[in-house]
């Protein structure tokens, strides 16, 4: 089967799927983005992602392409038309196609793309296998709040983790403070178990992930901590680990040249992926119940 996109109102094969050489996503990064997964076919915290999208677009005072209802409606039938269960959607809306001017163009129409591609729920061995990062300095502009497709630094730091057989790149800022990953959030335990992770303003992105980690530290009566972290206490921490919506969450064994908690997933990062997976089993079982409901519905209905 071939995978469909939405490019500005049609759904068009993937491979042909494509904007104009003059669209401002293209020649200045001015555009927005979100990733959502998607579970059973739904998809997971859509809410909390949409007003996200929101938020980035109001910053950058751009016009969403469409109104929340039709949008959620073109998230489900790329899901539907790409007959996808369990996977990752891709949302961006830049300013536009117009003749190259670093302003803003007078006539804006907002160019929306959306794709997806098939993914896994996190299986049992990430948490055995854990990951490394390297640190790197921080390098990005000031509003990292702001979920734009300008993600060049982002780029290079991923790369650089790659390239150092790395997973991840945590970011540092001036002071030494770990801010995040170039794509994940970042997370401490200290040594007394308290729960760390900085906490939101404009040097990190609000993720969604790390927002259902907080939820769930806290039914778990984790004692928790929102603030700024050294790179020095990190590599003095019990336990490490990163968030995002596409590696949901991944224990950290090592930091640079630093092996964290013996090599092993610790106690609380476990006790957090186990109720993070539990949610989406859960997720899972509710919207595969929801189908049987449904689909016992139309059976009864076309009776
Ligand atoms: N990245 N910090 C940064 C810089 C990110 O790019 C992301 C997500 C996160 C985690 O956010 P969330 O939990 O909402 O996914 C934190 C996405 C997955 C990406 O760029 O592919």
């Amino acid at each position: 089967m071939s995978r469909i996109a939405y490019v500005n109102g049609r759904y068009v094969s993937h491979q042909r799927a494509s904007v104009h050489i003059e669209d401002r996503g293209y020649q200045f990064a001015d555009g927005v983005y979100e990733v959502i997964a998607v579970i059973n076919g739904q998809p997971m915290d859509e809410k909390p992602h949409l007003d996200r999208l929101d938020n980035s677009l109001r910053e950058l005072q751009m016009k969403s392409a469409m109104a929340r209802p039709p949008l959620r409606v073109v998230l489900r039938e790329v899901i539907r038309r790409n007959r996808i269960r369990d996977g990752i959607l891709y949302l961006q809306m830049t300013r536009g196609v117009a003749r190259r001017e670093h302003s803003f163009p007078t006539m804006q129409a907002t160019t929306l793309v959306v794709t997806i591609r098939p993914a896994t729920l996190p299986p049992p061995e990430a948490l055995r296998a854990g990951v490394n990062v390297v640190t790197l300095p921080d390098i990005r502009w000031k509003r990292c709040d702001i979920k734009t497709i300008a993600l060049l630094p982002n780029v290079l730091a991923k790369q650089h983790a790659r390239e150092t057989g790395a997973f991840e790149a945590w970011l540092v800022d001036e002071g030494g403070f770990i801010t995040e990953g170039s794509a994940t959030n970042a997370w401490i335990v200290t040594k007394k178990g308290v729960l760390i992770t900085r906490h939101t303003n404009q040097s990190i992105l609000s993720g969604v992930t790390r927002e259902g980690i907080l939820r769930a530290a806290a039914a778990e009566g984790i004692e928790l901590e929102e603030r700024s972290f050294h790179l020095k206490e990190a590599k003095g921490a019990a336990e490490a680990f990163l968030t995002s919506t596409t590696s949901f969450l991944l224990p950290v064994l090592k930091i640079d040249d630093t092996v964290i908690g013996g090599g092993k997933p610790g106690k609380i990062t476990s006790q957090l992926f186990q109720r993070y997976v539990k949610k989406l089993r859960i997720n899972k079982k509710k919207r595969k119940k929801q189908d049987e409901r449904k689909a016992a519905f139309s059976t009864s209905d076309s009776v």
